[in-house]
């Protein structure tokens, strides 16, 4: 993984954002690589979900065909939305301080051991992701009670490592009211969202949020692009953009950040289909982590436990990627697929969250009745041609940007040998891109500085920068520039030869393979569209 950061830095994939000022955490920037990068995975994103969608066609397992459509929202909503949408009032973590390390913690990101020494027992911690924990936990120790190295007799190991990873953890390992005699906070609620002001008086009622997720834009729009638009029931609606979460401990690179991207869907179908279209969406979307090229032995589809659904969720699946960062065995999340019902447009509908699930969530007016909190506006559904009126329910395949593009990044990480200018094996750093997300397409390389081949390497680099991002380069040894782009992950570069001036013909080199092949100039774009895709 350190090889991985270091390249992407090197290499202008991603750099610490403010990083002049000594960065600021949790957020990231994407360099001329990187921006390409994920540029390319949400356009073949929105290009596979979206607008290359055949909305006439039934597609293998699809229960019927439907129609795709997309949606822009603004990133500030009206309050109103998260308090409908449940975020206001159910959208947090748990954080806990450690009062001897100074290290503030998401709940479940602890593991520690009681210890005693000096009449006094403490419980010691470590992050879960902590590559020595019981180092960690005896430095801790020491450190609190003041002594040198551990003595058996002095220092008590009282018990095994335990992780906390529930709230009630807390109270089971460290007592009732999780009152820790140990270095402990007890676990403190912490809304997640980011809180800003609109307007120059900047009172409390002007109070407003940057959203937490781009879903609610697109359930509040619902009826104006039913309305706009003549889409028929069962469709979805898609949105890439910006959400922030102000999350407690942001960490392993770019994973869990505080400002990121989203790629959602919220798919509308009758009540009665949606098991089934529940599945196809796990399925589809399972499918397209492989085919842009992730290894599907280090993915996993999980079905949530009852108990970890989210407030709105009638069942959920995630896609988890097995990412190097994490433990032998562990999976990291990068997209969710959540049957919403029809929480949402209900919600937004009536304003009434459901009591059985949430009753925190529902504040009673004078008669003992939920309070009327949403828009009022009817957001059913009528069918034109059965004339049955329903609120749909809705499939959420929720995916981020940020996260697809560090598992792709770290899939693509690769070290192997490959020839040197004079033909002796050296090792190579190539980051084995799919084509379609590759930043670079191809580059276009003569061979020397003389007789006519840059000039022919500049026409053909103007040609197909008709259609994609190429490169041209005419400095340094050859091989020199092919390990370039080998790091920079170009699938394809192309040589203007001594034969070229005779023939008209290149070299195509593959960037995997390191295969050479010759074709004539003049077919180079249709080549290339071929093998990008
Ligand atoms: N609308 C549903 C929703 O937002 P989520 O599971 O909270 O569901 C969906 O988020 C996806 O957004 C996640 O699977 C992940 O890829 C991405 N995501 C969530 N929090 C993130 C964070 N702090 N940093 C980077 N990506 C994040």
């Amino acid at each position: 993984m350190e090889k991985l950061v270091s390249l992407c830095k090197r290499r202008g994939f991603m750099f610490q954002s403010s990083e002049i000022y000594g960065g600021i955490n949790g957020f990231w920037d994407y360099g001329p690589l990187g921006v390409e990068l994920k540029r390319n995975i949400k356009d073949a994103w929105w290009r596979d979900m979206v607008t290359g969608h055949d909305d006439i066609a039934q597609l293998p397992g699809a229960p019927s065909p439907y129609e795709m459509t997309g949606l822009d929202c603004t990133i500030i909503m009206h309050p109103q939305v998260w308090k409908c949408s449940g975020h206001y009032d159910l959208f947090h973590d748990y954080m806990v301080d450690c009062r001897e390390s100074k290290k503030r913690y998401r709940h479940d990101q602890i593991q520690g051991r009681w210890v005693e020494a000096k009449g006094k027992k403490i419980f010691a911690t470590a992050g879960s992701d902590s590559e020595s924990p019981e180092a960690d936990i005896e430095r801790q120790a020491l450190k609190f009670f003041g002594m040198r190295s551990k003595n058996a007799d002095e220092l008590k190991w009282d018990g095994p490592l335990v992780s906390l990873t529930t709230v009630d953890d807390f109270e089971q390992v460290l007592g009732p009211d999780a009152k820790t005699p140990g270095t402990l906070t007890a676990p403190r609620e912490f809304n997640l969202m980011f809180k800003t002001t609109i307007g120059a008086l900047g009172g409390e009622a002007d109070t407003a949020f940057l959203r937490p997720e781009t879903a609610q834009g697109i359930f509040v729009n619902f009826k104006n692009v039913v309305d706009s638009s003549r889409v028929r029931v069962p469709f979805g609606i898609a949105q890439v953009g910006k959400s922030f979460r102000n999350e407690i401990t942001p960490r392993n690179f770019t994973f869990r950040s505080r400002e990121f991207e989203q790629m959602e869907i919220e798919f509308f179908c009758h009540p009665a289909s949606s098991p089934e279209w529940y599945t196809y969406w796990r399925e589809r979307r399972f499918q397209w982590y492989q085919d842009m090229g992730l290894d599907k032995r280090k993915l996993i589809l999980r079905e949530h436990t009852p108990e970890e659904l989210a407030h709105y969720s009638i069942g959920t699946a995630d896609i988890e990627y097995a990412f190097p960062f994490l433990p032998e065995g562990e999976y990291g999340e990068l997209e969710g697929i959540a049957h919403r019902g029809d929480f949402d447009l209900r919600s937004h509908m009536e304003g009434k969250l459901d009591p059985s699930t949430n009753p925190m969530t529902v504040e009673l007016n004078e008669e003992g009745k939920p309070k009327h909190r949403g828009s009022g506006k009817d957001l059913s559904y009528r069918d034109d041609i059965s004339g049955e009126r329903f609120v749909p329910h809705v499939i959420e395949p929720s995916a981020g940007a940020d996260r697809a593009t560090l598992a792709f990044l770290c899939e693509a990480f690769t070290e192997d040998e490959a020839p040197d200018d004079k033909g002796k094996m050296q090792t190579r750093t190539v980051m084995k891109l799919h084509p379609r997300i590759a930043p670079i397409k191809a580059a276009i390389f003569p061979l020397v500085k003389k007789d006519g081949m840059p000039e022919m390497a500049q026409d053909i680099y103007r040609t197909l920068k008709k259609s994609w991002n190429v490169f041209y380069d005419e400095k340094g040894a050859v091989g020199r520039r092919y390990r370039r782009q080998d790091e920079a992950g170009t699938p394809f570069c192309i040589t203007v030869d001594g034969e070229s001036m005779q023939d008209q013909t290149v070299t195509i080199r593959h960037r995997d393979s390191l295969d050479q092949w010759r074709v004539k100039a003049d077919d180079l774009t249709d080549e290339l569209r071929k093998l990008i895709g």
